[in-house]
């Protein structure tokens, strides 16, 4: 397209945009995507509309309905982030409890996958077992096929949302009873149970964990929810496109950074050899898990609320209680708090910051969370955002996902027979 011709459809396509440097951003962005064709990772590539979660890279604030997050995981619980992701709004005091308590009434497993779930092979990895587990939800919700009718759509996200945990705990006990005979206050209570029933009882802690929730609860078109929105385009049921998103979840360059980043730091094995291991993984062109993100160019707001808020009051104002008593969890965070540095000194340059995984993995180890469930937590707080873009997009958005390729392959050929 010449120049000529790109300026007026330029002007027609941005026409409703009143910010000018808005317009001039879609301007430089719309031109190249016409001009080039190709985006590697649908690097800035708009795929959807959404009225969900916002970032602002440049300045490091994400928003959930318009607010910063960390003013939700402050001031709010689960269940009122939970109603303001999926419904738009904060909640009133009734519409909140009834939430509550159907989080609660509707954690139950049908008993047949109850009684499967601990049969699973205990090498099968937990965000594996997540999906299978979620996949399976459809045998006893038959009417699941059927996505057009918003209010049944609500109630299954609901329903699902409850449900994570108690998957999570019953391969994590083996035992499908594990949860029956106590009374939980909340849904954040109730899932710190599932992966640690004694810190569960301790408010504080229980606090913190719903903190970590709600950070993680959504984050605009990443890799997991353009999953499920793929899928969800095709208008398959829920099952299937949370099964797929807890897949995309799994990857390192996902949500199974945090894992990697715990791993990374027992592998490093203290502070001191922090710059050898740094230099050892760039040389050889591997990333430092936790760090980097294709949006933010300055620190990850999630990150800097886990290590003011979390970190700091699990960490550094228990300092001399933990190096007597757990010295092996200090030597941990020690070794982040020089990697950070270090990342910084190295390659602060090219704005790569540590990112959410970096310090939660150090706050779920704290809570004695094997690393291989970190990635989970997150999931079964993401879920929240996963079903919030289904129903937007059941809603809104008919159009089956079905992008085009570059073909690069042979030219027409034929079978020499
Ligand atoms: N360690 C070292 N270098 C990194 C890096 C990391 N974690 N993340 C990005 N970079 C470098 C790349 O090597 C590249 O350098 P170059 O321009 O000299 O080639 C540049 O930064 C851009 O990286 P790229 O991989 O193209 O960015 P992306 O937007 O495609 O990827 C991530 C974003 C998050 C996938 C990437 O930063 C990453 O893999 N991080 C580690 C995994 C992680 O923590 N994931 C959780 C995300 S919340």
């Amino acid at each position: 397209m010449t120049e000529k011709q790109l300026t007026p459809k330029l002007q027609s396509l941005l026409v409703h945009i009143e910010d000018e440097e808005k317009k001039r951003h879609y301007e430089r962005l719309i031109s190249t995507l016409l001009e080039k064709g190709y985006f590697p990772g649908l690097a800035e590539v708009p795929v959807v509309k959404s009225a969900i979660s916002h970032i602002d890279g440049e300045r490091g604030i994400l928003t959930f309905r318009g607010y910063p997050v960390e003013e939700l995981a402050e001031y709010c619980s689960f269940e009122e982030v939970c109603y303001l992701i999926l419904r738009g709004d904060l909640p009133l005091e009734e519409e909140l409890q009834q939430l509550r308590r159907q989080l609660l009434a509707k954690k139950d497993l049908p008993a047949e996958l109850a009684r499967l779930i601990p049969k699973f092979s205990p090498t099968l990895h937990p965000m594996n077992m997540l999906s299978a587990a979620v996949l399976m939800l459809e045998s006893s919700d038959k009417g699941s096929a059927e996505v057009g009718d918003h209010k049944a759509n609500l109630k299954r996200s609901v329903s699902l949302i409850a449900k994570l945990p108690t998957i999570v705990g019953t391969y994590l006990t083996k035992d499908p009873e594990f949860h029956q005979g106590r009374e939980f206050a909340s849904f954040a209570e109730y899932a710190l149970f599932c992966f640690n029933p004694a810190a569960a009882r301790e408010p504080e802690l229980v606090k913190m964990f719903e903190e970590s929730l709600i950070l993680h609860m959504d984050h605009t078109m990443n890799n997991s929810t353009f999953s499920a929105r793929a899928v969800g385009s095709a208008q398959a049921g829920i099952y299937a496109l949370i099964s797929t998103a807890i897949n995309s979840l799994s990857g390192p360059l996902h949500g199974g950074a945090n894992e990697r980043v715990v791993k990374t730091l027992e592998q490093i094995g203290g502070p001191e050899k922090v710059a050898e291991a740094v230099d050892n993984s760039l040389e050889h062109h591997q990333k430092i898990m936790g760090v980097g993100h294709r949006i933010y160019k300055t620190y990850d707001p999630r990150a800097k609320f886990f290590k003011n808020h979390i970190i700091a009051k699990i960490f550094a104002e228990q300092e001399n209680k933990l190096r007597a008593q757990r010295p092996d969890l200090w030597n941990l965070y020690a070794t982040a708090v020089r990697l950070e540095s270090y990342v910084q000194e190295k390659l602060g340059t090219k704005k790569l910051y540590p990112n959410v995984d970096f310090w939660s993995g150090l706050f779920y180890r704290a809570l004695d969370i094997a690393p291989e469930y970190f990635t989970t937590i997150f999931a079964l707080a993401r879920v929240v955002g996963w079903c919030a873009h289904w129903l937007e997009q059941m809603e809104n958005d008919g159009k089956i996902y079905r992008p085009h390729q570059l073909y690069v392959g042979f030219d027409l050929r034929h079978v020499a027979r």
